[in-house]
């Protein structure tokens, strides 16, 4: 597909079947991260500075520390990507940056500087959706094509989508309420963990008994999702054994079984309705042992499963670069403005 730069016109072949570098960043959330990505799977430099000791102090992310510590690290980031490839900005073919969804402050300061970038050295800029993002991190280093169904599970989302091509991918559901990564930061809060929970209550769970508590899986139709009730329900059960000890590495056990099977199922159920012998995981939450373990299962049933490395699950550019390699995208006008709430993919 061919790309006009900002200010000449300048036209680039940008996408599969072309021989190209991207350099990308990321900063909708608590990462500030530059990659540079050759042909959307070969990572040259993969660069995140995570402000994640900044937010723990506070339980969550605050938007404006985060933004203004995204705009001290920038230029760093940026830098390092360059030095660690040995790459010239020259030699870069495009500049793509994440357009949203995610913390407007945020998204501003990553997206402006890719904007530059592409400015100053007269190469396309490519406007990323970050979950698209998060679905491309399972092209890095793989051969992977669609058509598949790929479960992206992240701290702001949680959706089972139809990945009939890089052009044309469709929401087959996603959660009423809570996305995943919350519900997990939000559980192990209520038990004392710090934030985020996520990556320590599966730690916790691997030591305990899956099914000693019988905790409710929402029946939501479709291939929607629902984990406010589940979140409640953990939070009466913890108000259970007030003055007695909190036999928590039981209770992280079952809700992650509960959460794992609840993914897992529409994940099947949606491979069986698209016909598809392939499926991929995505999004931080994606680095979860067990929901690993049980998307990889369903290769006992002949499908072909992805997950991307750890590294590549949580925020990185890595997958922003892939994504502007690989998918159509449709931010990139040098007017284009970020966004907080999902837009198409
Ligand atoms: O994709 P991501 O880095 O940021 C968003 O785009 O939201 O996802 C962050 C989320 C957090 O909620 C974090 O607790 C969760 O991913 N997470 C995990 C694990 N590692 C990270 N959740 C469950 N198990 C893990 N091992
Ligand atoms: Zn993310």
């Amino acid at each position: 597909m061919k790309k006009k730069s900002f200010f000449t016109g300048k036209e680039v072949e940008i996408g599969e079947g072309a021989d190209n570098i991207i350099m990308a960043i990321e900063s909708s959330c608590d990462e500030t991260a530059c990659a540079i990505v050759k042909n959307g799977r070969e990572v040259l430099a993969n660069v995140v500075a995570s402000q994640i000791k900044t937010h723990a102090k506070y339980g969550g992310v605050i938007p404006e520390i985060a933004a203004r510590e995204h705009l001290d690290t920038i230029n760093p980031v940026i830098q390092e990507a360059f030095e660690s490839s040995g790459l010239k900005p020259e030699q870069i073919d495009a500049f793509a940056g994440t357009v949203g969804p995610g913390l407007v402050g945020c998204l501003l300061v990553g997206l402006n500087a890719a904007k530059t970038l592409a400015l100053i050295y007269d190469k396309p800029f490519i406007g990323i959706n970050h979950l698209n993002g998060h679905v491309s991190a399972n092209y890095l280093n793989t051969d992977l094509k669609p058509p598949f169904v790929a479960l992206l599970v992240s701290g702001g989302h949680t959706q089972v989508l139809n990945v009939k091509s890089n052009s044309d991918i469709t929401i087959m559901g996603e959660t009423i309420d809570d996305a995943v990564g919350e519900a997990y930061d939000k559980v192990a809060r209520l038990m004392g963990l710090p934030y985020p929970g996520g990556a320590t209550l599966d730690k916790l769970a691997k030591e305990g008994n899956p099914h000693a508590f019988k905790l409710p899986e929402a029946k939501v139709d479709g291939y929607n999702f629902s984990f406010s009730g589940l979140k409640t329900a953990v939070l009466r059960l913890v108000k259970s054994f007030e003055g007695k000890e909190l036999p928590i590495n039981n209770i992280c056990a079952s809700f992650q079984e509960c959460v794992s099977s609840t993914l897992v199922k529409k994940v099947k159920k949606a491979l069986e309705e698209t016909g598809y012998k392939q499926a991929v995981i995505a999004g931080g939450v994606a680095a979860n042992s067990e929901i690993r373990k049980k998307m990889f299962e369903l290769e006992n049933l002949g499908i072909k499963v992805h997950a991307p490395e750890m590294k590549y699950c949580t925020d990185n550019a890595a997958m922003v670069a892939s994504s502007a390699y690989f998918f159509t995208h449709t931010y990139d006008d040098p007017d284009t403005e970020v966004f907080s709430r999902v837009k198409n993919l």
